[in-house]
């Protein structure tokens, strides 16, 4: 069997790559719904239909567990598909199969706290505020999903998002990381204003923006400390799998990368990220 990555676009690439440097002989299949993205702004019902079709195409093409790299699908689709369409798909299927969201992950990372359905509160320490900032799209912003949850199980974390609708589509255009800088910049100081300060930890909770996180990291102040969400989600993989005998991952270390969109070569910000020509197939 594989590991499916599914993201709207060249952003899951991020993710992907953290398990190919955590499983390097798994066999992983990498999809991008680039036919439909961005999915920032899109109706939740239509992301939850794009995610679902994209996990149908992952499964198709020999995953049995796929991984969603891209925080809107995570916030908007993943508890829907687990709720209604997930379980009648593994029941038809007959063997094992099953979908993973990068938010989790990232909420443990940032609560430093394992995942429980049913938190217990860590209360409110004024004297121990600590400030996150999420950077992430407009969709994952209107969720909230960051601010309830990490609410839930630290009292004493104040989280702040800033929605970068505009990083998207410029990063899938393949825009010069000069147009790039500045909207970031923008974005960082539109952050520190609201929050008063500048935030002590933050997350690229956009899986896109992790291809041009060293401008992130040069717009942010020195000291602030970056949760790396694909390192995350690598960490929380490794720990599925050991409790999860029934999913193997691979071991011919096979890689395809398919796309909804135009097959090909991948525009220069992402092989820059990359390290290497990076072409996709067609789905
Ligand atoms: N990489 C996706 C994420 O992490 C981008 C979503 C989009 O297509 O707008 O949210």
């Amino acid at each position: 069997m594989a590991i499916g990555v599914f993201d709207s676009g060249v952003g899951g690439l991020s993710v992907h790559r953290a398990l190919v440097e955590r499983f390097p002989s798994a066999d992983l299949i990498y999809l991008a719904d680039q036919a439909h993205a961005p999915y920032g702004g899109l109706p939740g019902e239509r992301v939850v239909e794009l995610t679902r079709r994209g996990c149908e195409r992952l499964f198709e093409a020999g995953a049995d567990l796929v991984v969603l790299g891209c925080n809107t699908a995570s916030a908007i689709a993943l508890r829907r598909l687990q709720q209604t369409w997930l379980p009648g798909f593994q029941h038809a299927r007959g063997r094992p199969a099953n979908v993973l969201g990068i938010i989790v992950p990232t909420i443990e990372a940032a609560t430093g706290l394992p995942w429980t359905p049913d938190p217990k509160r860590l209360p409110e320490k004024a004297e121990a505020l600590e400030v996150l900032g999420i950077f992430s799209t407009a969709g994952t912003a209107r969720s909230r999903v960051y601010e309830i949850e990490i609410d839930k199980r630290r009292g004493d974390i104040a989280v702040f998002t800033e929605p970068c609708p505009e990083l998207v589509p410029l990063i899938e255009g393949g825009a010069d990381r000069l147009v790039l800088a500045p909207i970031i910049q923008g974005h960082v100081e539109a952050l520190t204003r609201r929050i008063g300060r500048a935030p002590d930890k933050a997350v690229l909770g956009c899986t896109h923006y992790e291809i041009v996180a060293d401008l992130f990291a040069a717009a942010l102040p020195p000291g602030v400390q970056l949760i790396h969400q694909p390192r995350s989600t690598a960490d929380s993989l490794e720990r599925y799998l050991t409790a999860h005998p029934e999913y193997d991952p691979g071991s011919s270390g096979q890689r395809l990368f398919l796309t909804t969109g135009a097959p090909g070569p991948q525009n220069g910000i992402v092989e820059a990220f990359w390290g290497a020509p990076l072409r996709f197939d067609a789905a």
